[in-house]
């Protein structure tokens, strides 16, 4: 399967009334249930009705190996004054799955607020469980407003994104380079999460003397190095040179195995060949869950834990993602961020097959704002939330 990074998104042109034909003739022979319009009534128009599409529409297509195998369409919305309307949307089948859906709705987001709408609306399948999941992560959520369709009595859902408040972006590209800035602050600067992070997961790892331990976005080595210090034999993967340069300096680096590894791309570990996975903060850089688990289950022992937290979702909804203050620039710079939802992170625990031990979530107090500063904006709002996993040890015989 193609990775995210071999396709790229842009938007149809007067010239390419061709290869939009073809594509958007792939994608009614591939999902005619997904359209309004037939096959055989679109292989039926005449050139100019492409010209015209692309005239009165924002279409985007996503080009993959040379050819196009994707597409959607930002239409101005007709029942909603202000708000634009995204429809004609279609992803090959060999590309599902690997964020080109999330890269068409980014486009179509990115054109409604350039055309300064207010919302974003869509109808969805109520059966389309893949592509409400796609909607849900780019910021999309049910109306409760919906119809039945009267073709084929399916119910057709509406989904929204409004666009006057913020949203990450969703663009994973400059996680690395981000965090080759933050490399330099990163221990310094007083970030909540992390204090309010640090007893929920110690707790939820137990003891680790003498057993193998994989820190999967280890940074600077917070959870690697205090975790061999305690007496684990650990391994810590990162993909910032600049987060891996800023551990390795560290007193006690000696005693773990680091590794420069994009997470995106299966673990270079052998099946169960770790106890214990502790996963600090990263979700959020993570686009796809399933295969984030997944290898997490792959290289657990049978009975192993697993401990993964990230940014709690209800910090999404209040405008905050990862981000730090260039002391350099004075930028504040967001590395790159999807929102999901703590259903997302359940249900890709659950089928990577991990058993699910418990979900924690965490809010700041006064005594902890008393502690950290910057909690104090956020007393009584979660901010946390942690994972407690486990590989089940196989049947008995
Ligand atoms: C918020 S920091 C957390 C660092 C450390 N786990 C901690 O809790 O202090 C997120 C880390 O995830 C790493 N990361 C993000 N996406 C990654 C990817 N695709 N592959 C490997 N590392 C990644 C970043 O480089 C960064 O070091």
């Amino acid at each position: 399967m193609s990775g995210p990074s071999s396709f790229v998104v842009r938007r149809l042109v007067p010239g390419d009334e061709d290869v939009f034909r073809a594509a958007r003739l792939a994608a009614l022979a591939d999902a005619p249930d997904a359209f309004e319009r037939t096959l055989a009534e679109e292989l039926v128009l005449p050139p100019d009705a492409w010209t015209g599409r692309l005239a009165r529409a924002a279409n985007f297509a996503l080009e993959h190996d040379g050819a196009l195998r994707g597409l959607c369409a930002c239409v101005p919305d007709d029942e909603r004054e202000g708000s634009a309307f995204l429809m004609a949307m279609w992803v090959a089948p060999e590309l599902r799955g690997t964020g080109a859906a999330d890269a068409l709705v980014h486009a179509a987001l990115a054109q409604a607020r350039a055309e300064g709408r207010r919302a974003l609306r869509l109808h969805v399948g109520a059966d389309n469980l893949r592509a409400r999941r796609c909607y849900e992560r780019c910021g999309f959520r049910l109306t409760g407003d919906g119809f039945v369709r009267a073709r084929d009595g399916e119910r057709e859902l509406e989904m929204a994104c409004p666009l006057d408040a913020p949203a990450p972006s969703g663009d994973l590209s400059g996680v690395r380079a981000g965090y080759d800035r933050w490399a330099a602050v990163y221990d310094h600067d007083g970030n909540p999460l992390v204090a309010l992070e640090q007893p929920v997961v110690e707790a939820a790892l137990g003891d680790v003397s003498g057993r193998t331990l994989l820190d999967l976005g280890c940074g600077t080595g917070r959870w690697a190095l205090r975790l061999a210090a305690r007496g684990a034999h650990v391994t810590a993967l990162d993909f910032s040179p600049g987060m891996l340069a800023a551990a390795r300096a560290k007193s006690g680096a000696h005693a773990v195995r680091f590794v420069e590894h994009d997470l995106r791309r299966p673990l270079p570990f052998a099946d169960a060949s770790f106890e214990r996975v502790v996963s600090g903060l990263v979700l959020e850089h993570v686009h796809d869950l399933s295969a984030f688990f997944a290898e997490i289950a792959r290289v657990l022992v049978p009975g192993g834990r697993a401990v993964v937290s990230g940014m709690h979702p209800a910090c999404f909804l209040r405008g905050t993602w990862a981000h730090f203050d260039d002391p350099t620039s004075g930028e504040t710079v967001h590395p790159g961020s999807v929102a999901h939802s703590i259903g997302d992170f359940v249900m890709a625990a659950l089928r990577a097959g991990l058993r699910l031990d418990d979900v924690i979530e965490r809010a700041p107090d006064e005594a902890f704002a008393r502690e950290v500063p910057r909690a104090a904006k956020s007393v009584g709002f979660p901010l946390l939330v942690v994972l407690v996993l486990c590989e089940p040890d196989p049947p008995a015989e």
